[in-house]
């Protein structure tokens, strides 16, 4: 049972697709309030044993009690316990305890969820304008829950199945050999590999769909060069259009007026690795159209597949930002002795980025009107995505082309998958990737995955391999890193015999993994869930965060701390543990419901098969194309 109640006059998002009509009245199991500044507030009071799910690309835990989130699109490295926003908004929560509903707050502006933070035992949600759509969903359980909100989002997008296979990225791939040195190393180790991606670097002074004809000559050759060996190059587009002269997509974007404007009518100025940018205004449907377009010079090269970047959108700074923050510098008493000016000072130089000011500034043409960015601000990655993936249908409909996004909101995952950002190579964020992935699949977008390694900082042989160990569960299998920090591509980490034997098991999985997939994305279904999804009547179950279903016949529990040699595990019912080393299995047996210490080397992987279920397992292989479809070996 779905209920939706219209406030004020909202924008339209497309995140839901059903038609649903609204009904008068108050929402029930809300309160509806106003705070000091005249906002309105949801409220509910939360049961201690409550559980609160949801909010998909979000910090801490499935539960997401005890903490306050905003939806706010933002681009910040530093994923800690604090922060109270990522790259995404996903509105959608559910309230699991003696009462247990779920609701999808549709509103491209910040949203605020106080979810027993302020008070222990009350949920207040705060949306910063007074236009927007509720939905209330009630079902039988939370799973059901989540599966009717599925359904009046729409169908997730598909992935091509070569996007399964494992792949490789860096920041600071300069040229054609550098990526030819990856792929030749990955084959020459015997290590599987079927993507490598070409971050900022391939293009021509970081100008969008332009490729460095000096660094990577005779592109389209390169392409099929790589493709002959079973590998797929997935370039990076980012959301700023380089303003110089001469550049057909700036020249272009300008005269017909596609990009973001200021409030006096100008087209909006931020640096962003190009420097100088313009960001192509993806609200309006017509932008939309020209920049979907503009892939056809990489798809035609033979690409068939990309990631879009700093679609927030990001912005290192503004002229406004760095105006203001000089007149501080020129002005200020330099004899005070107030640390707290210090500190002021500082910080009007180390918050130039993302200034919420200068997005204040940005305009967008909405339904003929400039509506201000601050109503629509999560909306825009959603929609460059949206761009890419419209363009596709038009420029190549037979072709399965890989997209995924760094910023994102719900409707986005019709279009295409989302990686998770900036991680760290810090232990806490392999549990951080174990953790949101159910709450990304509730949310729709099941096509996703971590920066494998972490992307800043300097990662190490051990947490590779951990986390290569969830990462085989992952839709999106991707070793990505910064620029300047430690090399980390399996064959520069040490003997690669462990690597090839988890990566090898990702691809004997593959059958496994990629048919859990479809049902997924096909039947409005989540592809990793918690295990109380699984096992709802098991008390224990319910508040287990670092065990997941994936798919319906498997479960993992991921060793995810240095130096661990194993783990408890918690079996909600009797279970075959295998131990998979060298993609074989190396240990099993049938363990009792219980507690479990499961030993588990760095190159060994733990999968626990759920009773009465099967593991299928097809022959290892170097690249999908030489995946063969056949099941060699069943496990019950
Ligand atoms: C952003 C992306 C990262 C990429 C870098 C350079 O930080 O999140 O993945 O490597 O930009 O393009």
């Amino acid at each position: 049972m779905i209920r939706k109640y219209i406030f004020g006059s909202p924008i339209e998002t497309d995140a839901v697709v059903e038609n649903i009509a609204a009904e008068n009245g108050a929402p029930p199991y809300l309160s509806l309030d106003r705070d000091n500044d005249g906002h309105q507030v949801f409220s509910c009071r939360l049961a201690d044993d409550d559980i609160v799910y949801g909010l998909g690309e979000a910090p801490r835990g499935i539960n997401k009690r005890g903490h306050i989130y905003e939806s706010f699109n933002s681009d910040d490295p530093y994923h800690t316990e604090n922060k109270r926003s990522l790259y995404g908004s996903h509105n959608f929560i559910v309230v699991d305890g003696e009462t247990c509903f779920g609701l999808f707050i549709d509103c491209g502006a910040s949203v605020t969820f106080d979810i027993g933070y302020t008070e222990h035992d009350k949920m207040s949600i705060t949306p910063s304008i007074g236009d927007l759509v509720l939905y209330i969903i009630e079902g039988s359980s939370s799973y059901d829950i989540v599966k009717q909100f599925r359904r009046i989002i729409g169908k997730s997008y598909i992935a091509p199945k070569w996007a399964f296979g494992f792949q490789q990225s860096r920041w600071s791939y300069f040229t054609a050999d550098d990526v030819r040195r990856v792929a030749k190393s990955y084959r020459e180790a015997g290590i599987p590999l079927d993507a490598v991606y070409l971050d900022i670097d391939y293009m021509e002074d970081y100008k969008d769909f332009t490729v460095s004809s000096e660094r990577f000559p005779d592109f389209p050759a390169f392409v099929q060069e790589m493709k002959d060996m079973g590998i797929h190059l997935v370039p990076i587009i980012d959301a700023g259009v380089k303003i110089e002269d001469g550049y057909d997509v700036y020249e272009e974007g300008k005269e017909k007026g596609y990009f973001c404007k200021r409030p006096d009518g100008t087209d909006f100025v931020a640096a962003v690795w190009p420097g100088r940018t313009h960001f192509p205004d993806f609200l309006d449907p017509d932008a939309r159209k020209w920049f979907g377009d503009k892939y056809k010079v990489l798809l035609d090269a033979g690409i068939d597949g990309f990631w879009n970047d700093m679609n927030e959108p990001a912005m290192f700074f503004t002229d406004e930002g760095v105006e203001e923050a000089v007149g501080y510098l020129k002005n200020f008493d330099f004899s005070c002795n107030d640390a707290g000016k210090y500190f002021e000072l500082s910080g009007k130089f180390t918050g130039l980025a993302n200034r919420r000011k200068d997005y204040s500034n940005i305009r967008h043409r909405i339904n003929g009107e400039m509506v201000s960015h601050d109503r629509v601000h999560n909306l825009f990655g959603y929609m460059m995505t949206r761009a890419a993936a419209e363009g596709f249908k038009r420029l190549a409909p037979d072709k399965e082309i890989l997209i995924f996004s760094r910023s994102s909101y719900i409707g986005m995952h019709r279009y295409g998958g989302i990686w998770t950002g900036d991680n760290q190579s810090w232990w806490s964020h392999i549990l951080l990737n174990i953790k949101m992935m159910p709450s990304l699949n509730m949310c729709g977008f099941i096509y996703t995955g971590a920066d494998l390694g972490g992307f800043g900082a300097n990662c190490t042989r051990d947490l590779l391999l951990r986390w290569l160990a969830v990462g085989i569960f992952t839709p999106l299998m991707r070793d990505h890193s910064a620029l300047g920090t430690r090399s980390q591509e399996c064959y520069n980490m040490g003997d690669t015999q462990a690597f090839k034997g988890i990566i090898g098991l990702r691809y004997r999985l593959l059958p496994y993994l990629y048919r859990s997939y479809l049902n997924a994305c096909n039947n409005d279904d989540m592809m990793i869930k918690p295990l109380a999804f699984g096992y709802p009547d098991d008390k224990r179950a319910r508040h287990i965060e670092d065990q997941l279903l994936v798919g319906d016949s498997i479960m993992i529990a991921p060793v995810y701390e240095q130096n661990a040699v194993g783990r408890y595990v918690y079996l909600p019912e009797e279970m075959r543990l295998v131990i998979f080393k060298d993609a074989k299995v190396f240990r099993t047996e049938i363990l009792p419901q219980g507690v479990h210490y499961i030993d588990a080397a760095l190159d060994e992987v733990p999968i626990f098969i759920r009773k009465g279920k099967e593991l299928p397992l097809c022959a290892p292989a170097q690249c999908t194309a030489e995946l063969s479809e056949e099941i060699t070996e069943i496990i019950r």
